[in-house]
């Protein structure tokens, strides 16, 4: 009978095969697909793998260093993490069109990575964490990937890789087992789906470093009730959003002229269609008392009640 530990053997022999004595690049990004793919092949090849982390500046609290942690301090695996927030936050300066920011960030990923891989010398075999939809999907599993995490079309045409993908014949909850035989932390391997361009399409309008502070809070606040609430696997996405607007409040005797937090969360199975979650009352209101408590900027919480379609998961 099939089962994950079987697989993850042959899968070992498999990989150590194909790529012998030559070296292999990995794009990590956090997510449950790549963290996956990324342990999976270190096991096989150990230090021929190097992995490069490009933190765009735009992930969530505490999101790098545990991507940090996990990787290079609990698996010694060789990271490179490159701080680019500058850079990306630089492109970004003065730009509200959410497809032109997309564009920036898509673009400036390939570029920033394409250096850190220009380093390290000959590069044989790129890692993907291409699984079985993907592939369905897309017919090329590099366009899949590439696409999946930043809509651009794909690393340049003269790198010129061999991929490496072992999870192409898995689905999602199949990723996640895997995940847990090879001892990744809970919270990588069920981590909620989070778009490549990363809070800059959940910040409406300009972005700052000011508002990703803001949203930075006020999206923990709301990840941490719905763990809390036992609620975060039966949830398919759970976030907040800046929606760029003021409005009135008071507290304690002053006046108060602050952002509106909007609160999103929806059920679904593959983002393509969702519905609003039901979250308990009790547990929204302990959300807005939170937020409004803990940051300090936002003074008004609203819950988007929409469901895809009409609407869209993300704002933008
Ligand atoms: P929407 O907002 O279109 O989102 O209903 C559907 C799913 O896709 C994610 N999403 C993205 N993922 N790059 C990504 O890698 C993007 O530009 C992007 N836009 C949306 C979203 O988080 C949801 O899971």
């Amino acid at each position: 009978t099939w089962n994950m530990g079987s697989f993850l053997e042959e899968a070992v022999v498999d990989i150590r095969q194909r790529v012998g004595d030559k070296k292999v690049l990995c794009a990590l990004s956090g997510g449950v697909d790549s963290s996956v793919a990324a342990v999976l092949v270190h096991r096989a090849v150990g230090d021929k793998l190097t992995c490069v982390f490009v933190d765009h500046g735009l992930l969530r609290k505490n999101e790098a260093q545990q991507v940090v942690d996990t990787f290079r301090n609990l698996f010694n695996i060789k990271l490179i993490h490159v701080d680019a927030s500058d850079r990306f936050l630089g492109k970004l300066k003065g730009v509200t069109d959410p497809e032109e920011k997309r564009k920036i960030i898509g673009t400036e990923f390939i570029r920033v990575f394409e250096e850190e891989a220009g380093k390290l010398g000959e590069i044989d075999f790129l890692v993907q964490g291409t699984l079985y939809p993907d592939v369905v999907e897309s017919g090329t599993a590099t366009a899949a990937v590439i696409k999946s995490h930043h809509n651009v079309g794909g690393l340049p045409e003269d790198m010129k890789f061999k991929l490496v993908e072992p999870l192409r014949w898995l689905f999602k909850d199949e990723v996640r087992r895997l995940g847990e035989e090879l001892g990744l932390p809970e919270d990588i391997v069920w981590r909620q789906p989070f778009p490549g361009p990363g809070l800059a399409v959940r910040i409406l309008g300009e972005i700052t470093r000011d508002k990703l502070e803001i949203l930075r809070e006020a999206d923990f606040v709301v990840t941490d009730e719905i763990k809390r609430a036992g609620l975060a696997r039966e949830i398919w996405q759970y976030f907040a959003v800046l929606p760029n607007m003021k409005s009135v409040g008071v507290m304690g005797d002053g006046r108060t002229y602050a952002y509106a937090a909007v609160v999103r969360a929806v059920y679904s199975h593959d983002g393509m269609t969702a519905d609003w979650a039901k979250i308990p009352h009790e547990i929204l209101g302990n959300i807005s008392t939170r937020l409004v408590n803990e940051v300090k900027e936002i003074n008004r919480v609203v819950y988007d009640i929409t469901s895809k379609p009409p609407g869209t998961i993300e704002w933008e």
